[in-house]
């Protein structure tokens, strides 16, 4: 198992992926007015939003998505290749990542790039996120759910603290260009969700595109589509034996994972951490 932490602004984070240059990369990066990131806390929707920019872009073409890793499509910003991985990209680029607003927010101040924040409900990304640390050799060894729970409630997992995250995004509300989507509202409303993201983005839809995009983005076509779902990774990173990163994106798994004494420290957690946040019109929580 691979042990090496990366630390930035106290997060640990995978260290085989980060070093403190390509984290200083990406607080000094210059974005481009036509750049589009995709932020967000681990498990809340990244690959799936991936996938839906690169369908709306394509304009339902589905070549690219099954031909370019997605980790090509949209680079994470603060992993160590993401300077070559955009060297020769034409614009508009699509970028990628987990960090904290505090981190990026004076980079994207400065630009006019837009930013979309997906979320999901914290406690189906603890359940996602506990069942990830079994394949992810990067993470460390999760013990039981409780343990993890309570890690994740504490922000001492990687990535930092959930709250820390949505609350630092939402803070940025008046002064990024930013749009704020739910997994729950894309599971609901996937075409609609992608309306949203096509205005929002000055992208057309042009005929098909939502009927393509709708198919290519499914849970299914993404857990067969080996550029979307990982299975390229090699086993000492992704343990493909251990499970899926494609699990089973459904909403409410956490019902069949927590108590209801869990649930109920979950609950009072929550509400002192996000009692007085104002939360966005579409956020299911
Ligand atoms: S990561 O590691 O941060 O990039 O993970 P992320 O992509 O944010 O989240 C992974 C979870 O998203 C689910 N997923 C989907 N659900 C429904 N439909 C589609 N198309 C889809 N694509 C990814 C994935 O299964 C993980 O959730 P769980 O609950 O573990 O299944």
């Amino acid at each position: 198992r691979m042990k090496v932490t990366e630390t930035f602004e106290g997060i640990a984070l995978p260290g085989h992926l980060h070093t403190q240059e390509s984290l200083g990369f990406a607080a000094a990066f210059t974005f481009r007015p036509t750049d589009v990131l995709i932020a967000t806390y681990p498990k809340s929707g990244t690959t799936w939003m991936q996938e839906i920019l690169t369908l709306l872009y394509s304009l339902g073409d589905a070549r690219p998505a099954k031909t370019i890793p997605n980790w090509e499509r949209a680079p994470w910003l603060e992993q160590i290749y993401c300077r070559e991985a955009l060297r020769d990209t034409e614009s508009p680029r699509l970028l990628t990542t987990h960090l904290p607003a505090h981190v990026l927010a004076p980079a994207l101040q400065r630009s006019k790039a837009k930013v979309i924040y997906v979320a999901r409900n914290p406690k189906d990304v603890a359940v996602s996120f506990y069942h990830f640390h079994h394949l992810a050799k990067f993470l460390p060894d999760p013990s039981s759910f409780d343990a993890f729970l309570t890690q994740f409630l504490e922000g001492t997992v990687h990535y930092g603290s959930w709250f820390e995250h949505v609350k630092g995004w939402l803070g940025q509300r008046h002064l990024l260009d930013i749009l704020y989507v739910t997994y729950e509202e894309m599971h609901q409303d996937l075409r609609g969700t992608a309306q949203r993201l096509s205005s929002f983005l000055g992208c057309p839809l042009a005929p098909g595109t939502l009927a393509a995009l709708e198919q290519h983005c499914s849970f299914s076509a993404m857990r067969d589509n080996a550029m979307a779902n990982y299975s390229l990774i090699p086993a000492e990173i992704m343990d493909h034996s251990q499970g899926r990163f494609m699990r089973k994106g459904v909403v409410g798994d956490w019902r069949s994972h927590f108590s209801p004494e869990q649930n109920a420290l979950f609950n009072r957690r929550y509400q002192e951490e996000m009692g007085d946040v104002e939360l966005p019109s579409q956020w299911p929580m």
